[in-house]
């Protein structure tokens, strides 16, 4: 049976503050945040679902979970409690890299604040997981109560599960949710819509259910003699918005701030409104945008971020559909069908309305890429790789497993070219922990099967000559992508040059905190398939 799209109201998730006033003072807060295993609601006419939930108590959990409200420079800590059940509601593929309890009880869970500049401690490592009530913990397992300084730049982040092998499906059974920074003294001049009201977060994935409301995740691996289970990537048929498919939301003729969250597996989505509405961003991953940029749609792959003003003042119509048309996989897929095309609608009143609001074009300044002070320049390929068997087995970069000796070692402070090499027929998404950085262009890789041979044998971009091979047409990264981001959509068949920086970019201060730490930091594609399957590798900072 079809689900009718648009019955459901969209929900606001509930917030959670991570700071208190005490006599008008802003002061720092512990918080206990439980992952549950619960059921949720996510249309009219499903029955519930089985879910695993962040919430402060099992009654309030919810998918996705809270949004955790922080303020600049304000820490927060946060235990996070496991209290989730002995075995898992989805498979676990044994024949990859993956946490493992003895006796094969409890579930790895282990939280990252996605975008967060955090101390490696509290980064949440894929091998600081544990199992409830900390039974069993992973090698890298450092500590119960993680620490969240709050000392970057305001923005929009996101908390979500990443436990080794195992992040596809903790996040699938509902273990995301957003983070928001503030810092009033900078945003409150701007004058963007505020307030609960008209400043919301849409928090987007794709699920497909059974009928009778469980979670269906094909679980045949499509090489099932390599990997029993484990899919190269997951597509839902049913499009979820704060936990809810296919939403409606009744808006005021007036300019409303939305700051959407692709929470998805593996799903890219190219949102645009049927009415010809347009969106102005003024920030992207974890940070503002320096101007506001105009656009009719634009692309979020797995993980991205866009803060959007939408100013429904301008529609012709009563109504506006928010919808898809990326193909999936992206970007040679199969084409968007009624289903996963349309992400919500939103019921426009007749009434004008009065809206102080603004959209300044000049954002918060932060210092643009500077290619003289680069110290180092590395090649990070993705390639397909192949094992002896000739058989795809695991997603390596750089053709290395995760638990190879780390090869990524900068120094805190610093700031890196990194040439991202993309030999497969996917866009990865790839995400860096810790640093924050601009992707520069994208170059046309020539004589592509030459060059990729070269690498399968030799796994050496320079040695195999990549300024032999990297000289086709080049592509301007989207003007609304143009900021500081810890995501980025890499191309196939091109290579991408991105300069990172591990410093703060509103500051010249240090980190507050020793980078060189255990258990170090991580980078990786944010297919949660393909990162679940080793397309991730250490990133450990020297002193
Ligand atoms: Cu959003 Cu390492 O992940
Ligand atoms: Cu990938």
């Amino acid at each position: 049976s079809k689900l009718e799209m648009f019955v459901d109201e969209l929900l606001d998730m509930p917030k959670i503050l991570s700071y208190e006033i005490v006599s008008g003072v802003p002061r720092s807060k512990s918080l206990e945040i439980g992952m549950f295993n619960t059921t949720w609601k996510f249309h009219r006419d499903l029955p519930h679902t089985h879910v695993y939930a962040y919430g402060v108590s099992e009654n309030t959990a919810t998918v996705p979970g809270p949004t955790i409200v922080a303020l600049h420079r304000i820490d927060t800590y946060v235990t996070w409690q496991n209290y989730l059940p002995p075995m898992h509601m989805l498979p676990w593929d044994p024949t990859i890299t993956t946490a493992t309890p003895t006796n094969k009880e409890g579930i790895p869970t282990v939280v990252h604040l996605h975008g967060g500049i955090n101390e490696p401690e509290s980064d949440g490592n894929p091998n600081s997981w544990f199992t409830a009530g900390f039974k069993e913990k992973g090698p890298k397992w450092t500590k119960e109560t993680f620490h969240y300084d709050n000392n970057q730049q305001p923005g929009n982040l996101w908390y979500h599960d990443h436990a080794m092998g195992l992040t596809r499906i903790n996040v699938l059974a509902g273990l995301a949710g957003a983070y928001i920074i503030h810092h009033p003294n900078l945003e409150a001049p701007l004058g963007l819509p505020s307030g609960d009201e008209f400043d919301r977060s849409l928090i987007v994935f794709d699920r497909s259910f059974r009928t009778d409301g469980s979670v269906y995740m094909n679980s045949t691996g499509d090489n099932p003699s390599i990997h029993p289970y484990w899919r190269p990537e997951y597509f839902g048929n049913a499009i979820i918005v704060n936990g809810k498919a296919w939403p409606y939301m009744t808006v005021q003729r007036r300019k409303y701030r939305f700051r959407i969250i692709n929470a998805s597996n593996a799903r890219f989505l190219r949102f645009f409104f049927t009415n010809g509405l347009g969106f102005i961003h003024v920030g992207s991953d974890s940070a503002y945008l320096n101007e506001s940029v105009m656009t009719n749609e634009f692309l979020l792959g797995p993980s991205e971020i866009a803060d959007v003003v939408v100013d429904f003042s301008k529609s012709k119509n009563d109504t506006a559909i928010l919808a898809n048309d990326a193909p999936y996989p992206y970007p040679s897929g199969d084409p968007v069908n009624e289903g996963n095309s349309k992400i919500m609608k939103f019921i426009i009143l007749r009434r004008p309305e009065v809206d102080t609001s603004r959209i300044p074009k000049k954002l918060i300044q932060y210092p643009s890429p500077d290619l003289s002070s680069v110290t180092q320049t590395r090649y990070i390929a993705m390639y397909e790789y192949d094992s002896t068997t000739n058989q795809p087995t695991h997603l390596y970069l750089n053709g290395k497993s995760f638990e190879a000796p780390v090869t990524e070692t900068p120094k805190a402070g610093t700031t890196e070219v990194w040439n991202v090499i993309n030999l497969t027929p996917d866009n990865h998404p790839l995400h860096i922990h810790l640093g924050l950085f601009v992707a520069l262009y994208q170059t046309e890789l020539v004589n592509l099967t030459e060059f990729t041979n070269c690498m399968t044998k030799m796994n050496n971009a320079i040695k195999c000559q990549i300024s032999k091979y990297a000289r086709g047409k080049s592509i301007n990264v989207p003007t609304q992508e143009k900021g500081w981001k810890n995501v980025f959509k890499m191309r196939p068949g091109f290579m991408t040059k991105i300069l990172v920086r591990f410093s703060y970019i509103h500051s010249n201060e240090s980190y507050p905190f020793d980078v060189s730490a255990e258990p170090g930091y991580v980078y990786h594609c944010h297919i949660l398939d393909h990162e679940d399957n080793e397309m991730m590798r250490p990133l450990k900072f020297i002193k």
